[in-house]
């Protein structure tokens, strides 16, 4: 394999810290990377070498002991750091002669995955600055590549995403674009597809003769920490509803694709985003709940008459033979009770005189304690015909083979390195998602925001 360049715009910022780098160590220590790999760190403030290295040690968030020190001293001599400025061509100048030292260092052409690990706004700017300094060119003629990596939201609403997407698609070809959300690459996520298809049990009851709701929830016991100012602009909606919890949903709920390949993949889930109902003010009004935690205000960044919701609670139907009228609740909060996301398949209760249990539930458990649970009836021992409910589980922790579970960016960045592109939002999928999400965003003033205490079990 080529000698392979992260190029990491935000190196000093949260994600970068607490996924992206640690991601990286680990690929390393586990012998997935490429025998020459270097790491160049892109950013506005000054520091030396020494300054810098230090840093990158506080800055990732990795447990005592988990590496041998020799294996994180290693690792930091990889790293470089170039000072400059987002938004000046000349320090893409800069870039292209560090990045041409590392590469006469390595004595070839080196791949570069360019790495936005940075705020949403910025995005358009170092995208456009990339293409025009001729970086993404790949050096070696037909041998490397240049890919960017691009987190999430991909835009605000669903005018801000097309003319995104449209910038992006005069900048760089599709195979060089991958546009991350993280959770697809979750290995509980996407065993949702290989239970699904590979199991008879359920697949014959998949649809709405059968299923009488579905419940997706992401709930985080933290609250904003330091990403305030940022997260103010998105909120709760836009930060995880737009991609993750709709990836969820698509998961749960697209057809058998023709394989199990980047094309068919991405097309099914998109499928599913393309027949979501979408809302106007009655329904947003009826289905779509609100709220912000008690003391969000206080954070630091967020702006003091702030408007923005750290939870929503929304309900949204399918417009397919499959799934009509079935109702999938999508539920995201910060500052919860508890950290957990899963989610839950109410089969139609077959038992009359069982309202409240009757019901067969499956959990696909995604974190903590990745799992399946199946909510089952049995008699209850004695003279009568009672029935009262049970669960079947399976752990992933409880199965010796199961035990290493890939981190998701570790994923992530593998698969951008290898090119593979199944785990990573197609064109289609952002612009049907954005639709359906701009259609409950433009009618967000009709719903009241609510207020709720930290460490909340039920929102409202
Ligand atoms: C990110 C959101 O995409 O996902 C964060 O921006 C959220 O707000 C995070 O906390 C959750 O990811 P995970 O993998 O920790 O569940």
């Amino acid at each position: 394999m080529l000698p392979t360049t992260f190029i990491i715009f935000g190196i000093t910022g949260d994600l970068a810290g607490k996924k992206v780098l640690p991601a990286i160590l680990n690929l390393y220590v586990n012998k997935q990377l490429p025998s020459k790999f270097a790491i160049v760190g892109f950013s506005r403030r000054h520091f030396d070498r020494e300054e810098f290295r230090e840093l990158i040690r506080d800055h990732m968030e990795i447990k005592m002991g988990q590496y041998r020190e020799e294996d994180v001293k290693h690792f930091i001599d990889h790293i470089y750091y170039e000072q400059g400025f987002f938004d000046k061509p000349e320090s893409y100048k800069n870039l292209a002669l560090r990045l041409k030292k590392i590469d006469d260092g390595f004595n070839s052409c080196s791949n570069k995955l360019f790495h936005l690990s940075i705020p949403p706004t910025l995005n358009e700017g170092i995208l456009e600055n990339l293409s025009v300094s001729g970086l993404t060119i790949p050096c070696g003629g037909n041998g490397g590549w240049t890919r960017v990596l691009i987190e999430k939201p991909f835009g605000y609403d669903i005018e801000t995403a097309k003319k995104l997407d449209k910038k992006l698609g005069q900048l760089f070809n599709e195979s060089q674009i991958f546009r991350i959300d993280h959770y697809l690459a979750k290995e509980a996520l996407q065993n949702i597809l290989a239970f699904r298809f590979s199991n008879s049990l359920f697949e014959p009851l998949w649809n709405r003769n059968h299923i009488e709701k579905v419940h997706i929830k992401l709930f985080e016991k933290n609250g904003v920490d330091n990403r305030g100012s940022t997260y103010d602009h998105i909120g709760a909606l836009r930060d995880v509803g737009q991609n993750h919890l709709l990836q969820m949903l698509s998961l749960v709920t697209m057809e058998r694709p023709k394989n199990f390949n980047s094309n068919s993949l991405r097309k099914e889930r998109a499928r599913v985003f393309q027949v979501l109902k979408l809302n106007n003010k009655k329904t947003v009004m009826n289905n779509v709940v609100r709220a912000q935690y008690e003391g969000y205000k206080n954070e630091f960044g967020v702006r003091q008459h702030t408007h923005t919701e750290t939870y929503f609670r929304l309900q949204t139907y399918i417009d397919n033979l499959r799934w009509k009228n079935v109702p999938f609740y999508l539920e995201s909060g910060k500052a919860l009770a508890e950290s957990k996301t899963e989610i839950d398949i109410y089969f139609k209760n077959i038992n009359k005189d069982n309202e409240e249990n009757g019901q067969n539930v499956l959990t696909f458990r995604i974190q903590p304690d990745e799992g399946i649970k199946i909510r089952f009836l049995v008699k209850s021992p004695g003279f009568g015909m009672n029935v009262e409910p049970k669960n079947l589980k399976f752990k992933y922790a409880d199965s010796k083979s199961f035990l290493v579970i890939p981190d998701a960016y570790e994923r992530v960045l593998h698969d951008a390195i290898i090119g593979d592109q199944t785990l990573f939002a197609s064109t289609d999928e952002v612009i049907y998602s954005w639709k359906y999400i701009t259609s409950i965003i433009s009618n967000w003033s009709s719903v009241p925001l609510g207020i709720y205490k930290r460490g909340s079990v039920d929102v409202i």
